[in-house]
């Protein structure tokens, strides 16, 4: 199993008929580590398909240089690189059983028969392929997407690759299947201890799977960390609204001092409810000292507010817009004098909050984050 390097790797399409070019992949930078699951997410378009094609050598590359265990690939073609690939259509062939299609690969590298059914046996035991249903004689119209996505799995392992690629490999599938195969996959990973690269738009896939994920965006790599400390501490605004659901609330306002801590005042318009305020950490005002008096970004995730029992005193107030249930929790959709906002509430209690009605709530100091308004990177707080 091996480490997979890329190195300021660049895309560019030229343009049509005199139309500017297309930049799909800039000057990104990824070090995987060997065993490593490696998960890149983003919206649509940011390039994470066209990133993991040139890994898997099926795009050239504009510039920029790709190493597999420091072996540079950029020449090497695909079927030399040692790697698979599974895709989101599975890609099986209609016409063979799924024994066949498992096997095909191997039959044209020219492997022993004996080790083929030796390797085909032990991927279809792990993927379940044999029990309680024997899938290995059937062909692929009579599977489910489910199983039609483990038999495309299969074939990436039989031929024991030193990493594998995955496009969107669940994106067929119904919701249900999805966390099915999802916490199949990470299983699978566990078990063959091999180096896989990831792709998905989904942010729940991402945080659950990766060991490290990069978030992309516009085809520049935003943050490459753990799922957790990137939910924790976005480097920037796009990493910080893309990872969560609902997203991290901001609200536009400015710093203001009282002697040596600094509280964030909302920017409101005259006349509306009174701005939310919140005053910050010791240690976050040492850090944002040089923010004083200035404009500033807030981010808060939703879970990080909370309703404030009457005697509080550091609250604010707001006025319900939209109640949703959702069992163990309730979203609560809020207007102070500036912005809306979601509180995600686990009091049953806000279930029953009547739209329309004024309530008080507050923020924890020591999760609140804050941004550059005009670049939106985050402001460091350790
Ligand atoms: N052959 C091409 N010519 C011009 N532009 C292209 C070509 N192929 C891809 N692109 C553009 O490159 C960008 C990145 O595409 P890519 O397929 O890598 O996105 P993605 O992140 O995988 O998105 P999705 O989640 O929709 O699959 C997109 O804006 C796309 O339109
Ligand atoms: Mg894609």
């Amino acid at each position: 199993m091996a480490s997979v390097r890329i190195e300021n790797l660049v895309k560019s399409y030229p343009g049509e008929k005199g139309r500017p070019g297309k930049t799909a992949v800039d000057h990104v930078n990824i070090e995987i580590r060997h065993r490593e699951f490696m998960v890149l997410v983003g919206p649509s378009g940011c390039g994470k398909s066209t990133t993991l094609r040139m890994i898997a050598g099926l795009e050239d590359i504009t510039s920029g240089a790709i190493y597999i265990e420091d072996r540079k690939v950029n020449e090497v073609a695909p079927k030399d690189r040692d790697i698979a690939m599974v895709f989101q259509n599975y890609a099986l062939y209609p016409h063979m059983s799924v024994r066949e299609n498992l096997a095909f690969g191997l039959k044209l590298r020219g492997l022993a028969k004996d080790e083929i059914a030796r390797r085909v046996d032990e991927a279809a035991r792990i993927l379940g392929l044999l029990e309680p249903d024997n899938l290995l004689e059937r062909k692929p119209k009579a599977l489910s997407g489910g199983q039609r996505q483990r038999v495309a799995l299969g074939r990436a392992m039989v031929r024991q690759p030193k990493a594998f690629l995955f496009d969107e490999p669940l994106s067929n599938l119904d919701a249900k299947m999805r966390v099915e195969m999802r916490a199949e996959i990470t299983r699978l990973h566990r078990r063959l201890q091999s180096t896989m690269i990831y792709v998905t738009h989904d942010q729940v896939e991402a945080m659950t799977m990766a060991d490290r994920m990069v978030v992309m965006h516009q085809g520049r790599v935003q943050q490459i960390a753990t799922p957790m400390e990137i939910y924790r501490n976005p480097a920037n605004r796009f990493v910080a609204g893309f990872i969560g659901s609902p997203p991290m609330n901001f609200l536009e306002g400015s710093l203001v001092g009282a002697g040596d801590r600094l509280a964030f005042r909302e920017k409101i318009p005259a006349g509306s409810l009174g701005p939310v305020q919140l005053s910050l950490t010791a240690e976050s005002s040492r850090h944002l000292t040089s923010h004083r008096d200035r404009e500033i970004v807030l981010g808060i995730r939703p879970e990080h507010i909370a309703e404030a029992t009457p005697r509080e005193t550091v609250t604010f107030s707001a006025a319900v817009d939209l109640v949703e249930p959702m069992g163990a929790e309730t979203y609560l959709h809020v207007r102070t004098g500036g912005h809306s906002l979601v509180i995600r509430s686990t009091d049953e209690k806000s279930a029953q909050a009547q739209a329309g009605s004024k309530r008080s709530f507050r923020a924890d100091p020591d999760r609140a984050r804050f941004f550059d308004p005009t670049n939106g990177q985050a402001l460091s707080i350790p």
